[in-house]
């Protein structure tokens, strides 16, 4: 292992170099295919490919992500690929994360060169992206086709600003849930984080999520949103998606 720089001292890289949280004895994402699963739990989770091509050209608006746990923007850039990829023109995505342990833009830089795919979106955020504590960065991409958002600040408190600041008007459009094994981390999967994300959620706001456990589940039917588990990726024999219904 060498050590990482993160804001608690609590990342370093594994003997593969990969990224590992030594606070929550756990991965970034999954060594073996971290890109194709984010693409699979994040991106056909949320159904995003059909949702980005079918949004009405003739119109522009803006389609919300949130996701709670940034880490090393693998997820935002896959969506931000995506995005690219199906979304007309006249619309923009505006991706807004949280944060409480920011990695450095030179972090990120190593942990997303795993994918050289990434390499256009990795080099523009890491020339961006300036984490600090207990604020909020505001980033635009693509020419202003991407906005991204980052409260770096504890999950709760983060969704509330979100709210507060009327950061997402709409609420969401999808919820990606990102924050480390709730086994290892239940405060990224407490209820304070599920009426958090109700607060911020419309008729037919979908969830995805790479976690099936119980708790996730119940706590998320509790604050109105119908979950489901579906076949997963990998070694994950089966992942969550949902929908709110309010
Ligand atoms: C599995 S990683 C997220 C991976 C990320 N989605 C990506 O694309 O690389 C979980 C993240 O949640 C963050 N985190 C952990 N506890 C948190 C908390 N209470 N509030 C906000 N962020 C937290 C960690 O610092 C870590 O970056």
């Amino acid at each position: 292992m060498t050590s990482g720089n993160d804001m608690d001292g609590t990342m370093v890289w594994d003997s593969q170099g990969m990224p590992w949280s030594v606070a929550f004895d756990d991965q970034y994402f999954c060594k073996e295919y971290g890109y194709e699963e984010a693409l699979y739990v994040v991106c056909q989770g949320n159904n995003l490919k059909e949702r980005f091509s079918s949004l009405d050209s003739a119109v522009d608006g803006v389609f919300t992500i949130i996701e709670t746990g940034f880490g090393t923007g693998l997820d935002f850039c896959c969506a931000w690929q995506l995005w690219d990829e199906c979304a007309p023109r006249s619309w923009s995505l505006h991706f807004i994360s949280v944060e409480l342990y920011p990695l450095s833009a030179d972090q990120i830089v190593r942990a997303l060169s795993l994918w050289p795919c990434l390499s256009p979106h990795k080099e523009e955020l890491a020339a961006q992206y300036r984490p600090g504590s207990g604020g909020m960065g505001d980033f635009s991409f693509g020419s202003g086709r991407i906005r991204l958002t980052v409260i770096f600040d504890h999950v709760i408190p983060a969704l509330a600003a979100i709210k507060e600041q009327g950061l997402a008007p709409n609420g969401a459009d999808a919820w990606s849930l990102d924050g480390f094994a709730p086994s290892k981390n239940p405060e990224m999967w407490s209820d304070g984080v599920f009426s958090g994300m109700a607060a911020l959620s419309r008729c037919g706001t979908t969830l995805a999520t790479f976690t099936v456990a119980g708790f996730v589940r119940r706590g998320l039917e509790a604050q109105g949103f119908e979950v489901q588990r579906v076949l997963g990726h990998g070694r994950k024999k089966n992942v969550l998606t949902g929908h709110f219904k309010g």
